[in-house]
């Protein structure tokens, strides 16, 4: 077998320096092997974000290893953390993180030109991932004119950009109308039904059931909960 594409092991994280502060990741570790979709679930403060934002190399842990890919993220200062979430890591938010001020196409080229990619292939492979998304015709409109599930749907064009081993998603669907998250879940689903690597932090359990090979669930930091599941999209 291949080595797991998410290695943790061990890692703690408290934020607040104090003795009495509760640890927002305790003796924390987890495999996670290329294909897999893992949904992470959990109360409000259970450890969620913390632990996507450790794996996106966003926070360090105070101690324990973040092996991804290979890269061993604990180790890395500044500028090659930097490198590693430009090449490594495509991220989705719950609001989006767009640029008001820029257009669709820009938006999503902008993971291309901090990589410093040639301007026409970034074109070509902003385009063409506009087109998969069903939102090409959007490429010279500015997001805030779009829907909620239009603007995700850019969002996760632009975590596509260059192509990372690794998508990372907090909330996806947190900020959506039902409607919207629908038509999120169904893409990050036809994602998932392609093989793609995600990490999914979520309240949604339909986005879970849906899209998640397997679905973990943290209470207080700690691992409560580790199944498979077999995803909707995959099934249909
Ligand atoms: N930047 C920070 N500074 C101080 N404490 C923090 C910080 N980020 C998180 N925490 C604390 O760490 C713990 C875990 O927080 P985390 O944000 O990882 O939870 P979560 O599971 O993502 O919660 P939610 O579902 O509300 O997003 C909580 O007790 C939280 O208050
Ligand atoms: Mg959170």
């Amino acid at each position: 077998m291949s080595a797991p594409i998410i290695e943790i092991r061990d890692v703690s994280k408290t934020y607040d320096a104090s003795d009495a502060a509760r640890p927002a990741l305790a003796d924390f570790s987890l495999e996670v092997a290329a294909g897999e979709a893992l949904a992470v679930l959990g109360p409000s403060g259970s450890g969620k974000s913390t632990l996507l934002n450790l794996i996106a190399g966003l926070d360090r842990p105070d101690r324990g290893v973040v092996r991804i890919a290979g890269t061993p993220v604990h180790e890395l200062g500044e500028a090659a953390l930097a490198g590693y979430r430009r090449e490594r890591i495509g991220m989705v938010f719950q609001f989006f993180n767009l640029l008001d001020d820029l257009t669709v196409e820009d938006n999503v080229l902008i993971p291309a030109q901090l990589a410093g990619t040639g301007r026409v292939e970034a074109r070509e492979r902003a385009n063409e991932l506009l087109t998969r998304l069903g939102i090409a015709r959007f490429a010279r409109a500015y997001p805030g004119t779009l829907s909620g599930g239009q603007r995700q749907r850019v969002a996760v064009a632009r975590a596509l950009m260059n192509n990372p081993p690794l998508l990372l998603a907090d909330e996806p669907t947190g900020a959506l109308d039902s409607e919207s998250a629908a038509e999120v879940r169904e893409l990050l689903g036809a994602l998932v039904a392609e093989g793609r690597t995600l990490v999914l932090v979520t309240h949604d359990t339909g986005l879970a059931a849906q899209c998640a090979t397997r679905i973990i669930e943290l209470v207080d930091g700690r691992l409560a909960r580790d199944v498979r599941n077999t995803p909707l999209a995959v099934a249909r």
